[in-house]
């Protein structure tokens, strides 16, 4: 099995006060894991994340990214902006930003490129809602979301890319996937991914899961085969629970 990639996404919380509350909690507890350690946090926190994360194993990631790289797009925010400030990473198309600002699968592929051709990692989701998987629609919703959401996608580019597989239903709800509800529909996206990029690379993206993962489910999520990772929302708030997903799987 690969070293896992465990993410926070911090979503709309935490002023810089709290940030360097909880940055400074978090450095000791993680500073030992093999493990890949990103914290994604609000825009306004960055700079102090980059700044205390500096010289620790914590690498830090914005939320989201616009395509362009500069020019009349009032509240967005370009990818070189990011680069700038040391930022490697940015999650990009999370259902939230689908269902509440728009979102789709080309405009998840324009951020995508354009945040690649400026050297971030980007942490795509995809994801279905309940009424697409009791709908039978699971398959058919995560297959258009790859191939349209990848369309342009080189094999090089995938290179640099993880994919966060995040069903809608299991965010913020407190019900996560089962074990295997993650690992069968993670290795379904595996496969997506392996008819378009071969096998040898899709064996090789790495793919988290996420949903209401936490100190309690992390351990028996992250020791299925196909989740390379988790991409953590409320338990990453807290740094003991997160610390605690960090280091579950040794
Ligand atoms: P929760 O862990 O709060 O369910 O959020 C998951 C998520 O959306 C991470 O991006």
């Amino acid at each position: 099995m690969k070293n896992k990639i465990i993410a926070g996404n911090w979503k709309m919380n935490n002023n810089r006060v709290q940030a360097e509350a909880l940055i400074t909690e978090l450095i000791p507890l993680v500073s030992e894991t093999k493990n890949t350690v990103i914290i994604c946090v609000p825009f306004t926190d960055l700079c102090k994340a980059v700044k205390l994360t500096k010289g620790t194993n914590i690498h830090v990631g914005a939320q989201n990214c616009h395509w362009k790289e500069s020019g009349a797009y009032t509240g967005e925010i370009a990818p070189s902006m990011l680069t700038e400030l040391g930022v490697e990473y940015v999650v990009i198309g999370h259902s939230e930003r689908r269902s509440y600002f728009g979102e789709t699968d080309e405009t998840v592929l324009l951020r995508t490129k354009a945040a690649l051709a400026a050297g971030l990692k980007p942490i795509v989701c995809i994801g279905e809602t309940l009424d697409e998987r009791n709908s039978g629609n699971m398959e058919k919703v995560l297959s258009r979301q790859i191939l349209d959401g990848f369309k342009d996608i080189t094999a090089d580019e995938l290179k640099n890319i993880i994919v966060a597989y995040e069903p809608v239903w299991a965010i913020g709800t407190g019900v996560t996937a089962t074990d295997e509800q993650a690992n069968d529909a993670i290795a379904y996206v595996r496969s997506v991914f392996a008819s378009k990029y071969g096998k040898t690379a899709a064996d090789k993206l790495y793919i988290q899961y996420g949903g209401s993962m936490n100190d309690k489910n992390a351990e028996g999520l992250l020791n299925m085969p196909q989740i390379d990772g988790g991409l953590i929302g409320g338990a990453s708030l807290v740094a003991a629970k997160f610390a605690a997903v960090v280091n579950a799987k040794k």
